[in-house]
């Protein structure tokens, strides 16, 4: 069986949980793509740092060098964040013929556009499926499911942490500054958490969404931010007693051949689905002229949700790979997925 030698940047709430799911599905994704995939070197910041996933085998590296010259190496998941220093570190690889896979919605919402170019004209992948709603495949659905219907409006709670800390706030009265210290130490938040609580990480992901259902590109400076930093837990208590949930929302939405993208609280009646929606889960509503709205739900943040949306970007571009190289698509799943028995 062909084996695939996979590279990893990061090493942190995501780069484990990733570490983690292909041990434990390595069978399961082998049955899917006919390779085996295998994790050969990490790049982190701190080599002494302790850590809590299995590394045998796996090579611990805090020189990019050894991923971007090392031949055997045909995908590189980049989970370590930053914008400038992912950019810089990507384009290396790519231009060394790696896939690429990321998380990291700030270097695709500022540089997405330059990446994919270069991605295109080396012959590479580029696939950022957790980059939006962390364990929602929205980007894959919004490509494959609406590529023939006309999208109108985008909308949804598309950042974990700040719907995390509205969540604690409304119905266990933790104060805001408790519930992000908790939403850290869940690994939810960023490494700094001012782009969740401002709004900024939540425009990321409009920018990206607006590209996927509007095919247009915007800067952050054409989003209107607003975070939840001004929220009080009167505001959440006033607004209850009124009958809504406060939310973070992310809305884009055509109007008259324009979209208007914006981020920030709003009231959200409590009979309104979104308004269901707690802690770090996610709720993307798309609205198609055909299909009419419909909604994805599911965690937005989190170890192992994060990591599986990585792991189906993972299983993407190795089925690229297998195509390319044998020129035909490899799917066994059926004959060799037996994990479970019927009930008798
Ligand atoms: P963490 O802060 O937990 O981990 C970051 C990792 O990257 C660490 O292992 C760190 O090394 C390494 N790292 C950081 N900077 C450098 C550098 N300059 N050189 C080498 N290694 C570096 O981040 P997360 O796992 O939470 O997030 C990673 C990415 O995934 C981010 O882009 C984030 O936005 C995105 N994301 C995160 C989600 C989540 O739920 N956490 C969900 C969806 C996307 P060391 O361990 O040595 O410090
Ligand atoms: N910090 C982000 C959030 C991680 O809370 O939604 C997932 O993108």
């Amino acid at each position: 069986m062909q084996v695939i030698k996979i590279g990893v940047l990061g090493l942190g709430t995501v780069g484990s949980g990733v570490v983690r799911l292909l041990r434990d599905h390595q069978n399961k994704i082998s049955s899917i793509t006919g390779c085996k995939l295998e994790i050969k070197t990490i790049m982190v910041h701190d080599l002494n740092k302790k850590r809590d996933v299995d590394l045998s085998g796996i090579k611990l590296t805090n020189q990019v060098d050894d991923l971007v010259n090392d031949p055997e190496i045909k995908i590189v998941v980049e989970v370590m964040g930053t914008v400038e220093i992912a950019k810089d570190y990507v384009e290396r690889l790519l231009n060394a013929d790696k896939h690429i896979i990321t998380a990291n919605k700030d270097l695709i919402a500022t540089y997405g556009s330059e990446l994919t170019e270069l991605a295109r004209e080396n012959g590479c992948d580029l696939f950022y499926e957790a980059s939006v709603a962390g364990g929602i495949p929205i980007l894959r659905t919004i490509v494959n499911s609406f590529a023939a219907d006309r999208i109108i409006e985008v909308k949804g709670i598309v950042n974990g942490t700040t719907n995390y800390i509205l969540t604690q706030m409304s119905q266990h009265q933790v104060s805001f500054a408790a519930a992000l210290q908790k939403a850290q130490e869940l690994g939810f938040a960023e490494a700094d958490p001012t782009n969740d609580i401002e709004g900024i990480d939540a425009a990321y992901k409009m920018i990206i969404l607006t590209y996927f259902a509007f095919g247009m590109n915007i800067s952050l400076e054409q989003v209107k931010v607003n975070g939840i930093t001004r929220v009080k837990l009167a505001d959440i208590q006033q607004a209850k007693k009124l009958g809504y949930n406060i939310k973070l929302l992310g809305i884009a939405k055509l109007i008259n051949d324009r979209v208007d993208v914006s981020v920030g609280p709003v009231l959200v009646p409590e009979d309104q689905p979104l308004a269901a929606v707690q802690n770090e889960n996610n709720a993307v509503l798309v609205t198609g002229a055909a299909v009419g709205e419909t909604m994805f739900y599911g965690p937005g943040a989190g170890e192992l949700p994060t990591a599986n949306s990585v792991l189906s970007d993972i299983i993407a571009v190795t089925k690229d790979i297998v195509l390319k190289t044998t020129g035909s698509r490899f799917n066994d799943y059926r004959r060799d997925l037996k994990q479970a028995q019927p009930i008798d």
